[in-house]
């Protein structure tokens, strides 16, 4: 590091706030402060405003019914088509020529989609899908990697109204079938395999394992052939080949369904502190209008502008910040195959460059990983196209907040922070990026219209300078409607704990941790359930408990989350071998790790499996999870005095690390 370049890191350490530039808040789509105070007086018509980047089929009548809370519906009457909006639209405007989707594969092939070539493809897939027999309002499973068939099968199914799931490509064959069982689907879009590292992937072998896993009739099969050699036909009549059936419905015509503004867009699963993930149902109105607005309003998208959000779109980024956003507004959305360090660790740098990249969002984990590399990746490229910054996923710290204004951004991008859930479709908690000032490492306020809160246990509003839990007590369009076919757990889930339902007032707890500060800004301090965030992915650890505990000769077992560097948290596992296996360490360790594997996938891979006698316990036998989570991290630990059997910990913490 340059003399220079050291004092630069020493002023910017210093430095606890940051302004909005100059030059960015001039072109800004929203530059007016005023607007918190509109939202605000305006409530809830002010979510016209949303609606309004949106062509409606017909007009809604009501912007918020609330007569069943906490089932409430928006923009209730309204019609609308949500690939007609990311499509059609903009081809009509005269955009048939901009590029829609840019498409990096990891090996360097690229494909460019115009809003026009889209179009085609999404009606020849519409089509496609009609002839299988896909009808209205049938789950369609799509369990893709990042090609861009993912996002033309999503708005396939979309302008047919039939509700996608998609099952993020790095699950399990286990996770594929839990999936597909619990939506009762019976179509289902996957491909052969996919690039990581240069390696073939084969993904056609894990979804044939995991359609043995499905309880019902699986009719249809399409199978895109990505890897580009001769396809298996293991699946037997079920197995369609997708660039066949596609060829036979070029230039097919589908009209876009006209969907009720509350009908079903899509599910996405998610974990929560169960061993069975939660099947999140969001709406084509009241989903759409958010992601647009967000898109509009925090990552200031335009036409004109190439954007790029480097998550998967099997999680909720991708679908509301890759697919459904940019291409509500008609901007140019980036998507790229692989892994950020192959063939070298600059790869992003060179996407970012090569197309003049100007809004680029990403989690922390992936900033943490890029300072470990260094700045010569990034000093090799121009990024000098890039406008505005974004992070998701997980809590940013200060140091990688800096590094990433001050080495992708060169001081001259502002970072949005944005806070939010798979069950809040879209941001909540982040700073409108022409408007407010930034806080390394605090989120910022809610945006406006949003009534995030932080509380105390009895739901009382907490002081400035104090921690407590993030709760949201008005709803907004872009909520969860339901868990699919479970209505109870949804209100057990994020109703009960701080609604008064007899008072008819309705409180969301997302089971998050925060701070509020004298500006009323948000900074989030993690999961307060026993779900972890790796890599800014959510993880269930009694999903992966229940993966360990099914392994022949593991007693018993506890997951937590520790501290890392660079993934945020990592999956620590405490497990208590069966008596007569206390010898066999090494392969219940081999057969736990395979278990998560199978269960869940590499994300879920442990960093550490743990064999002890027995887990740290009160007295009245609850494991001490904190105990545990704390020993992961390596933190101080405090008194174990109130434990049933104190000497346990210490024995489990010297040997956690001792590798
Ligand atoms: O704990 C919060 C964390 O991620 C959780 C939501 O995970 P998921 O539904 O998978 O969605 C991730 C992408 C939106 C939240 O409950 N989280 C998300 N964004 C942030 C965050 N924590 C801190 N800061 C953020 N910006």
């Amino acid at each position: 590091m340059s003399q220079e370049e050291g004092s630069l890191e020493a002023r910017l350490e210093e430095q606890e706030t940051f302004e909005p530039p100059e030059s960015f808040v001039e072109q800004a789509n929203v530059a007016d402060p005023d607007i918190y105070d509109e939202f605000a007086n305006n409530w809830p018509d002010c979510w016209e405003r949303a609606a309004n980047l949106l062509s409606w089929d017909e007009p809604y009548d009501e912007m918020l019914v609330d007569d069943d809370a906490p089932f409430y519906e928006w923009f209730t009457g309204g019609k609308l088509n949500a690939s007609y909006n990311c499509l059609d639209r903009h081809v009509e405007e005269g955009a048939k020529n901009r590029a829609a989707i840019k498409w990096e594969g990891e090996l360097g092939e690229t494909r460019t989609y115009t809003y026009g070539d889209l179009l085609h493809e999404v009606e020849a897939f519409a089509a496609t899908l009609r002839e299988l027999g896909v009808e209205e309002d049938d789950v369609v499973t799509l369990y893709m990697p990042m090609i861009p068939e993912l996002p033309i099968a999503m708005l396939a199914c979309a302008r047919i109204g039939a509700p996608h799931s998609v099952v993020f490509a790095g699950f399990s064959a286990d996770a594929l079938a839990t999936r597909m069982n619990s939506a009762d689907s019976e179509y289902l879009v996957t491909c052969d395999g996919y690039y990581r590292r240069g390696d073939a992937l084969d993904h056609l072998s894990k979804t044939e394992e995991g359609l043995e896993g499905v309880d019902h009739d699986v009719s249809d099969v399409v199978v895109v052939d990505r890897l580009g050699d001769d396809l298996e036909h293991s699946l037997g009549e079920r197995q369609h080949d997708y660039d066949e059936l596609v060829d036979e419905h070029a230039g097919a015509s589908v009209d876009p369904v006209s969907r009720d503004a509350e009908d079903m867009l899509f599910l996405m699963y998610t974990s929560g502190t169960t061993g069975k993930p939660k099947g999140v149902k969001h709406t084509t109105g009241g989903y759409l209008a958010y992601t647009a607005w967000t898109s509009h309003a925090v990552l200031d998208l335009k036409p004109a502008d190439t954007y790029w959000c480097s998550a998967d779109i099997g999680w909720i980024t991708g679908h509301s910040y890759i697919v459904y956003g940019p291409l509500a507004l008609g901007t140019t959305t980036m998507m790229y195959e692989g892994t950020p360090d192959y063939p070298e660790k600059d790869r992003l740098w060179e996407i970012v460059e090569k197309n003049q990249v100007d809004v680029f969002y990403t989690a922390p984990t992936a900033i943490r990983a890029f300072m470990k590399w260094g700045t010569e990746y990034p000093e090799k490229h121009d990024l000098s196209s890039l406008r505005l910054l974004g992070t998701v996923g997980e809590p940013i710290n200060p140091r990688a907040w800096k590094w990433y204004y001050q080495h992708i951004g060169n001081e001259e991008c502002p970072i949005v922070d944005t806070w939010w859930q798979t069950e809040t479709g879209g941001m909540m908690i982040t700073t409108l990026p022409a408007i407010n000032t930034m806080k390394p490492g605090s989120a910022g306020p809610p945006l406006p219209g949003i009534s995030a809160k932080v509380v105390d246990s009895q739901g009382e509003e907490v002081d400035a300078g104090e921690a407590g839990y993030v709760t949201v007590d008005k709803p907004w369009p872009g909520m969860l409607r339901t868990l699919y076919d479970n209505d109870e757990r949804f209100v057990e889930e994020y109703w009960e704990e701080y609604s008064d339902p007899d008072a008819d007032e309705w409180v969301y707890f997302p089971e998050d941790g925060a701070k509020l500060d004298d500006d009323g800004y948000i900074t989030i301090l993690g999961r307060v359930d026993d779900v972890i965030n790796v890599s800014g992915h959510r993880l269930g650890t009694m999903e992966i408990e229940s993966a360990v505990v099914g392994v022949e000769g593991i007693a018993e077992a506890a997951v937590v989350g520790g501290d890392h560097d660079v993934k945020g948290e990592a999956v620590y596992v405490y497990a208590i071998p069966e008596e007569g296996y206390e010898d066999q360490e090494a392969d219940l360790r081999e057969a736990a790790e395979e278990a998560v594997l199978e269960s869940i996938g590499p994300i879920a891979r442990p960093e550490e499996i743990v064999f002890t006698p027995e887990l740290p316990k009160t007295r009245s036998g609850k494991i001490m999870r904190r105990l545990l989570e704390d020993i992961a991290s390596g933190n101080e630990l405090g008194n174990t005095s109130t434990l049933r059997n104190p000497d346990v910990v210490e024995d489990i913490a010297d040997q956690v690390g001792a590798d």
